[in-house]
């Protein structure tokens, strides 16, 4: 049994950095963390791992309480941001250095090294010291070693990172199979928003203190709770534009803060805002609702609700598998995912087809959702 439980989790220095956490992750769960810098996503490794000392809350594992227990005793294995590797130990050793712990016969312990070193695509470098390889190897020697632990909970701290964009795919395919991963709980922190949705068969969201919201990726994706964690997943960003609700002969509309863009609110969410007409409100428009048409070109993306606008294009890039387009509108800028076969011209005049019943509406002080009660 590794279920993962964490109860009223509380620590800080002269700042309170985890403020009475409460996560349980299930035996066999692969749960990724995701949030900005600094925000204290090392600091719960470190504290499940018994690196730091809480200053409140327990630690349980398999309904064992660990929180008084030293880290060799917690049966916890953790990759470092930093990798910790032993410099005067070969990669080899680096990797075997758990299973020389536990004593296991040294055929064993060589074929599970070679294994996993295989699965991380560093065979070859089994012989080098740290000093010797690159940090992106530095960094799959480190997982290896952490691989190999059989423990009762993984805690990957950033663990592919500083990869190669090839190499970290094909990882994260190798992390959705590995049967040691999935056989035990696991915390994973993250900062690329697509590894975590991924891989999470369920995503926290951490914002100052704890754990915003907990879901799948879909709830996290399409039903952010907070505006915070509509803006930190999506590829590009969601548009915010700040707005105030009004009332115009009885069908509700917004009006851009400071600009000229007015556009209506769409039947699914105009229930739910009825109660605030007049107030401001927070607007969030994911890219690929916002759909770019040229000039005389017709589009059927229209009868689904949208609602047009006519824009100017301020910036476009061209990415390959697809275009990230900024279209100026109304005084307000807009950020569209294109097609790969369109190219835009900077200046060109552009109209958006904007999928209103797929818009996010967000308190303008709070930043709660205000169609998630
Ligand atoms: N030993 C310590 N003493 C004082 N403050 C600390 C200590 N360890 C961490 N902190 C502070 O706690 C906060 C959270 O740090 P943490 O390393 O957990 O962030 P993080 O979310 O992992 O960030 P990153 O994504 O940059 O790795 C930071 O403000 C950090 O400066
Ligand atoms: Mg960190």
């Amino acid at each position: 049994m590794s279920r993962l439980e964490i109860e009223g989790l509380c620590k800080g220095w002269d700042f309170p950095v985890i403020d009475r956490l409460d996560l349980t992750v299930e035996e066999g769960e692969f749960f990724v963390i995701v949030g900005p810098s600094g925000i204290g996503k090392t600091t719960l490794l470190r504290l499940v791992a018994g690196l730091e000392r809480p200053d409140a809350g327990r630690i349980k594992v398999g309904g064992r309480d660990l929180t008084d227990l030293p880290p060799y005793r917690r049966k916890v294995a953790m990759t470092f941001e930093s990798y910790a590797l032993y410099p005067h130990l070969t990669v080899f050793e680096n990797i075997a250095s758990p299973l020389r712990a536990r004593r296991l016969p040294k055929s064993r312990i060589t074929e599970t090294v070679v294994s996993v070193a295989q699965l991380l695509r560093i065979e070859q470098l089994l012989s080098r010291r740290p000093g010797e390889i690159s940090g992106g190897q530095k960094q799959r020697t480190a997982l290896g070693r952490t691989l190999v632990a059989q423990p009762d909970v993984f805690l990957l701290d950033e663990p592919i990172s500083h990869l190669d964009a090839k190499i970290r795919h094909e990882l994260r395919l190798q992390f959705h199979t590995l049967e040691e991963l999935r056989k035990v709980a696991t915390l994973y922190v993250t900062h690329d928003y697509a590894e975590a949705l991924s891989l999470g068969d369920r995503i926290g969201v951490m914002g100052a203190g704890g754990l915003l919201q907990v879901g799948t990726a879909r709830e996290i994706f399409q039903q952010p709770q907070h505006l915070f964690v509509a803006q930190h997943l999506g590829q590009p960003s969601i548009n915010v534009v700040p707005a105030a609700l009004s009332s115009v002969d009885g069908a509700l509309q917004f009006a851009a803060e400071g600009a000229e863009l007015k556009l209506p609110v769409a039947e699914p969410h105009g229930q739910a805002l009825a109660g605030r007409s007049s107030e401001r409100i927070t607007v969030g428009i994911r890219p690929q609702h916002v759909k770019v048409i040229r000039d005389g070109e017709v589009t059927t993306d229209t009868t689904g609700g949208a609602a047009v606008v006519d824009a100017t294009v301020a910036i476009y890039e061209a990415l390959g598998a697809n275009g990230i387009l900024v279209a100026e509108t109304g005084g307000v800028r807009l950020t569209a995912l294109t097609a790969p076969d369109a190219v835009f011209q900077h200046g060109e005049a552009v109209r958006l087809a904007l999928r209103n019943d797929a818009f996010l509406y967000f308190d303008a002080a709070s930043g709660r959702n205000v169609m998630v009660a």
